[in-house]
This record gives structure tokens, C-alpha cells and sequence, in this order.
């Protein structure tokens, strides 16, 4: 698949294929420019290939048809949640994209509910959005995705604006969601994420510059230093010992956290 934007000089994405299964968790990386938010855009049909197809569970983002099909499949959920606030209180933020599908006022009523209840927000229905902290936003933009009923969800940097609490608030969240079957696209800097995903894919300059297990990418710290993205030695240390049959999570990315692994 490829992506030339409107009077570019260069493809934003060149020779991408790229498949999330159901419950998959795919983390994906790479420098600024090299086409994250492109991909996102073009998984739930913002955006139409120039060249090739991109299918959400057998249907075509082209497909005028299925452009509402699509996107209530696939959540998105960008970078800056203030970007995505549309209601003046928190169950009408939740609200305003259901009610766009024409989802009927008593199971409207239970969408929200449950979408808030998933991202711990119930209790709030009433607040206004500008009130809440950086992590009750970004929860509040998940909410807003899930009520929606998605089968995946993308996940523009959802943490970009988050201290370690609204982090740790957001990424409980998602492990949720995963386990319950939801498919994530996750972009993300930070290698914690990178570790606990299913599968890590690279972009550089529109292209996959790599596409494997994170352990593959973690324990290499010399190869993902070659892909632009700075691991830490003691990756290599943990990888090893994962291969050896040690039980440290792929997350232990640091001498203590590995430590702590092995004499627990
Ligand atoms: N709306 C747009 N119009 C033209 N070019 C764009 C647009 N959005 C992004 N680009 C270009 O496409 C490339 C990929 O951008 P983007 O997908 O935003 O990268 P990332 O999310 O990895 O930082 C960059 O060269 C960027 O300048
Ligand atoms: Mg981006």
C-alpha cells in the first residue's frame, strides 16, 4: 500500500502491508515523520490509499457503503485528547459518536455507561471535560472510541501528554480491552509498551523497517539502534534470559526490574 499526500513530493508510506488480528497488540515506532499517524489514519478510512487496498475485516476503506461500518470497527484516538472533545459534559462527549451512527436513546443510554464504567470514569457523567486531568481526558477519548463498539482500536501516542499516574491509569485500560479481544495499533515511544505488545512494527521514511516480536527488537539493542530507536543494554540482558527460559517479563527493561524478576 501507499500514501502520496496531495502535492508531495515523496510518498508519506511506500510498499506497507500490515495486518492487526483480533486481540492483537501491535506496537508501532518510529521517528518523527516516517508516516505513524498516516497509517492510523488510513486503518478507519480518514485517509484512502493512492495506491493498493486497506481492508477492515474484509471491507474496503473505498467503499463509500461501509465508510460508517468502518468507522464504528476501528476506534481512533489521537494524540491530543483536547483535539477530540466535543461534548460540553463528559456523557455527551461519549455520546456524540453513537448518536452520529443513529444508535437508539435506551442503548445509547447503556453504551455510555458501560464505556465509562470500562475507562473508570463513571461518577463523572455530569463534569465538564475541561475539568478533568491529562489522564481522565485521554481516558475520556478511549471511552468516546469504545462506545462506538469497535473491534480495534488506534492508538495515536495516547500517552504523549500523560505523567506516570495518568500512564499507568491509561495502560490498565488497554490491557482491558485487549483481553477482551480488542485489537490495538499502538503508537508509542516508550519501550515498556514496545515490550508488552504481541508484535513490534518499525517505520522509517514510509516504509517497515522492521516487523517482528519485541523481543527480537528489544534484545538487539545494536540492530534497533540501527532502526533509530535507542534500547537500553540491559534489553540484551533480559532477552537473553527470557531465551533461556528465565521468567522475567520482556518489560524489565532496567538492572532492578530485572533483578527483582529473578529474586522474587
Ligand atoms: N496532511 C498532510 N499533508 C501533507 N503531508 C503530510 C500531512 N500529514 C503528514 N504529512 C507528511 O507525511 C509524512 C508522515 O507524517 P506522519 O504520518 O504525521 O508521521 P509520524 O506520525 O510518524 O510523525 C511526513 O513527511 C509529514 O510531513
Ligand atoms: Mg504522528
Amino acid at each position: 500500500m501507499r500514501l502520496v499526500y496531495p502535492g508531495a513530493g515523496r510518498a508519506a508510506l511506500d510498499g506497507v502491508s500490515l495486518t492487526v488480528a483480533p486481540g492483537q497488540a501491535v506496537a508501532l515506532l518510529g521517528p518523527n515523520g516516517s508516516g505513524k499517524s498516516t497509517l492510523a489514519r488510513l486503518c478507519n478510512g480518514l485517509l484512502l490509499p493512492t495506491d493498493g487496498r486497506v481492508t477492515v475485516d474484509g471491507m474496503d476503506t473505498r467503499d463509500d457503503d461501509r465508510v460508517w461500518d468502518i468507522r464504528s470497527r476501528v476506534g481512533y484516538v489521537q494524540q491530543n485528547p483536547e483535539n477530540q472533545i466535543v461534548g460540553t459534559v463528559v456523557e455527551e462527549d461519549v455520546a456524540f459518536g453513537p448518536e452520529n451512527l443513529g444508535i437508539p436513546p435506551a442503548e445509547l443510554r447503556t453504551r455510555v455507561d458501560d464505556a465509562l464504567r470500562a475507562v473508570g470514569l463513571s461518577g463523572l457523567e455530569r463534569r465538564e471535560p475541561h475539568l478533568l486531568s491529562e489522564g481522565q481526558k485521554q481516558r475520556l477519548a478511549i471511552a468516546g472510541a469504545l462506545a462506538l463498539g469497535p473491534g480495534y482500536l488506534l492508538l495515536d501516542e495516547p500517552f504523549a501528554m500523560l505523567d506516570g499516574v495518568g500512564r499507568d491509569e491509561v495502560r490498565a485500560v488497554l490491557e482491558a480491552l485487549r483481553s477482551r479481544g480488542v485489537g490495538l495499533l499502538h503508537i508509542t515511544h516508550h519501550l515498556a509498551d514496545v515490550a508488552e505488545a504481541d508484535r513490534a512494527v518499525v517505520l522509517r521514511e514510509g516504509r517497515v523497517a522492521f516487523d517482528g516480536t519485541p523481543d527480537d527488537l528489544l534484545g538487539s539493542p545494536e540492530h534497533a539502534g540501527e532502526l533509530g530507536i535507542d534500547v537500553p543494554p540491559e534489553a540484551r540482558l533480559t532477552a537473553a534470559l527470557r531465551g533461556r527460559g528465565f521468567d522475567v517479563p520482556p518489560g524489565a527493561l532496567d538492572a532492578e526490574a530485572i533483578l527483582d524478576a529473578l529474586w522474587r
